[in-house]
């Protein structure tokens, strides 16, 4: 690498050796005893017996293994085969990530010999691919929190894995607090059905102690249940274990070694300006002067992932044809699960696979054949400042734990390279670790959750770190204005408990809701659907005055919720002409063609149609009325504004806009069909801070209705 990077190790010297082996046609017997061998070949299988043993002895262990060990994979299986479901009950692990979930569980349902949703399964958000057969559930760690709505002490689980703990996502934070609570009504209720010296009430409730526990309300309602102990099982990949472990009052940890070859670590010369640019650049001169072996590109999300990957592809075909022996795949939260698994498949004989991948491949997913990494040295986190109660998604460097994660990926199964796209000291100047998410996030999602599970006192609650107070108080106050909790912060009915159903945003939930009083539950159903989803509009810098004209067939004057409805309503009727003419299949195909003449992501089209689908169903079933505005896009506008009047900004004098609630001087996106145009009164749905301070996702309103359907915030003020 002579030009960009150098080695921190200038005299490392490496031989490669590089096994291939995918030539083979696999059969089944030959492909089950490939799977036998390779669960024997793991770190973990040495010391399953062992394993086993701790847990039966610990009500909550802590598992430190090194990526790849095998311990998202193989501990449920351990733990199934060694009878912790006898009773029809099952082992649940829950993952920060939706992609984590899926690709896991469809890993071991075949590792098992099974179909995937009979013993294992996976359930994430609006998708759930279990059974009453399931005994192995993979799911996100915000879907056991939204199972806990239902079944508050997660009856059905006799044992929980809280996997990649380490993230600190805020559910992970917020999980692990409600499994203590959990965990100790469960014990507490053995412990005093067993126990001898307590009165006992006609109807088998317990009466002495009770009021001494913490958790005496939830008790009550444990009355008359079949209630078993709960085993908690926590795992990270950091080393840090002793976090969990003074959270859960000193339980044991424990540590399982993995396997791991030496990487070279090479750092640029000089900073990089464009660090896409740089990764592309890098990943060419991988191909061209390195040994075989597959290269890991780290990116922020599905936008960056695209845009690169196109830009490999251009590139190849300015190759000479015997050097475009190069293969991409991408993985990404919102990639469509059955697209999901091609990261895993080895490339063809002869190609070098390259992944494009979020820090999803960090730690959650572990993808075979990687001996280089490229990391710019970046990542997509949650910002959140709460005096303006303002969150945003921003591009921050990675920590120096977050980078050494990555750098490890390149030597699971030899030698490997990692190149960081950045200087050597900047990685001085890194943080040693990521800031638990829940101290940099907007908690209102999460206290609507606590509270529906019948936490009330959300400064109390036992919380692994604490958020600030200002941010709880902020989100309560959020909360409260919109109309989720009672003058007493308690959650109001039916608005709050409708809201708390609703696997959404507070304030989309909220939209929804008013939406079905305003008639236009219809049209909501669609925006929300698609504000759900990352861009639906694609911009190659290339091509960007035909990507404009494109969107401009779609655009509404009266702004963005309305133009994203023109392409979903535009695309429905397309599909379902086509279907009609040509089948299903053909007609996918037909919409993937007009998605790309129409600049148009079909990834994330097609995510938000399934998205419709889902909460379609959950509006219906909470008894929300659907109907359509049809033309009449006012009474649409006047809902936006009644829903998101938080999120409404005034233009100024000199052009940009004063976000209302925030005080935040703003300007329109320029990717908003609003760009141009100058309304005085708008509202909108991101806050996307760069260089400069950008909102997105914008409707004109009219400044009056603001007074009008929000009295509660803006009668007292001007
Ligand atoms: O959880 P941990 O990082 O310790 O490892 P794991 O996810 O259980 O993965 C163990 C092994 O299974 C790794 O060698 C992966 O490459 C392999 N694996 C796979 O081949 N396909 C998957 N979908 C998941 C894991
Ligand atoms: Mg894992």
């Amino acid at each position: 690498m002579p030009s960009m990077v150098e080695s921190q190790q200038p005299n490392g010297n490496i031989s490669f050796k590089h096994n291939r082996n995918n030539n083979n046609k696999p059969n089944f017997f030959a492909g089950r005893q490939k799977i036998l061998e390779h669960r024997k070949s793991l770190p973990i299988a040495s010391v399953e017996r062992r394993l086993v043993e701790v847990v039966q002895e610990n009500d909550v262990l802590i598992i430190v293994g090194e990526t790849g060990s095998g311990k998202t994979t193989q501990i449920p299986q351990y733990l199934f085969d060694s009878g912790f479901c006898h009773d029809g009950k099952t082992i649940g692990v829950t993952q920060p990530r939706r992609v984590a979930a899926v690709t896991v569980a469809k890993r071991v349902a075949e590792e098992c010999g099974v179909e995937l949703g009979q013993k294992v399964g996976y359930s994430i958000r609006f998708e759930d691919v279990t059974s009453s057969s399931t005994r192995i559930k993979y799911m996100t760690d915000g879907l056991l929190l939204r199972e806990a709505l239902l079944d508050p002490y997660l009856s059905r689980y006799s044992v929980i894995v809280v996997d990649e703990a380490h993230e600190r996502t805020v559910h992970t934070d917020v999980l692990l607090g409600l499994l203590k609570r959990v965990q100790n009504v469960r014990s507490n209720h053995i412990k005093n059905q067993t126990s001898v010296g307590h009165k006992r009430a006609s109807n088998g409730a317990i009466l002495e102690k009770e009021n001494a526990d913490p958790c005496i309300g939830v008790l009550k309602q444990c009355q008359g249940r079949n209630l078993s102990p709960l085993k908690l099982i926590i795992m990270s990949a950091s080393l840090d274990a002793h976090v969990f472990s003074k959270y859960f009052g000193g339980a044991k940890a424990v540590r399982v070694l993995g396997r791991q070859f030496p990487v070279d670590v090479f750092y640029t010369v000089n900073p990089q300006t464009d660090y896409l640019d740089s990764a592309i650049v890098t990943i060419f001169q991988i191909h061209s002067e390195e040994a075989p072996g597959d290269i890991l590109v780290f990116l922020t999300g599905q936008e960056e992932i695209e845009s690169v990957e196109k830009q490999i592809h251009e590139n190849l075909q300015r190759l000479p044809e015997d050097k475009r022996n190069m293969k991409t795949v991408t993985i990404f939260s919102s990639l469509p699960s059955e697209q999901q698994m091609r990261v895993f498949a080895p490339a063809p004989a002869g190609f070098r696979k390259v992944i494009l991948a979020t820090n999803i491949a960090e730690t959650s997913v572990t993808i075979p054949g990687i001996k280089y990494v490229v990391d710019p040295g970046v990542v997509k986190a949650r910002s959140y400042d709460p005096v303006k109660g303002m969150e945003s998604l921003i591009i921050v460097p990675t920590s120096k734990a977050q980078a050494i994660q990555r750098s490890g990926r390149a030597g699971r199964e030899g030698p490997g390279k990692c190149f960081r796209l950045y200087p050597e000291s900047e990685f001085e100047k890194l943080e040693d670790s990521t800031k638990p998410e829940i101290k940099r996030c907007n908690l209102s999602n999460v206290i609507l959750q606590l509270k529906a599970l019948g936490v009330d006192d959300i400064f109390g609650f036992d919380f692994i770190e604490k958020p600030s107070r200002t941010a709880i108080k902020k989100s309560l106050e959020e909360l409260l204005l919109l109309g989720a909790l009672t003058d007493e912060f308690k959650l109001s009915d039916p608005v709050g408990r409708q809201m708390a159903r609703l696997p959404l945003d507070p304030v989309h939930s909220k939209a929804l809701i008013l939406a079905s009083q305003f008639k236009c539950l219809d049209e909501m159903l669609i925006a929300v659907a698609m504000l759900s989803v990352e861009s639906i509009f694609y911009e190659p810098r290339e091509k960007l005055d035909e990507a404009r004209t494109a969107k401009k067939c779609f655009a509404s004057s009266e702004g963005d919720h309305l133009t994203l409805i023109n392409v979903y309503r535009t695309s429905i009727e397309l599909l379902e002409k086509r279907k009609s003419e040509v089948g299903k299949d053909k007609a996918e195909k037909v919409m993937r063609k007009w998605c790309k003449e129409n600049f148009i992501n079909s990834r994330s089209l097609r995510h938000a149609r399934d998205i419709h689908s889902q909460i379609r169903r959950l509006v219906e079933q909470i008894g929300l009325c659907i109907s359509s505005c049809g033309d009449d896009t006012l009474q649409f506008r006047r809902c936006l504004a009644a829903a998101f009047f938080l999120n409404a900004a005034l233009k100024q004098p000199d052009g940009t806009y004063r976000a209302l609630a925030s005080g935040e001087v703003v300007q329109i996106h320029p990717t908003s069909v609003l760009f141009r145009t100058k309304a005085d009164c708008i509202i909108f749905n991101e806050f996307v801070k760069t260089t400069n301070k950008y909102i997105r996702n914008i409707t004109i309103i009219d400044g009056l209705w603001l007074t009008e359907l929000a009295p509660h915030y803006y009668a007292k003020q001007e």
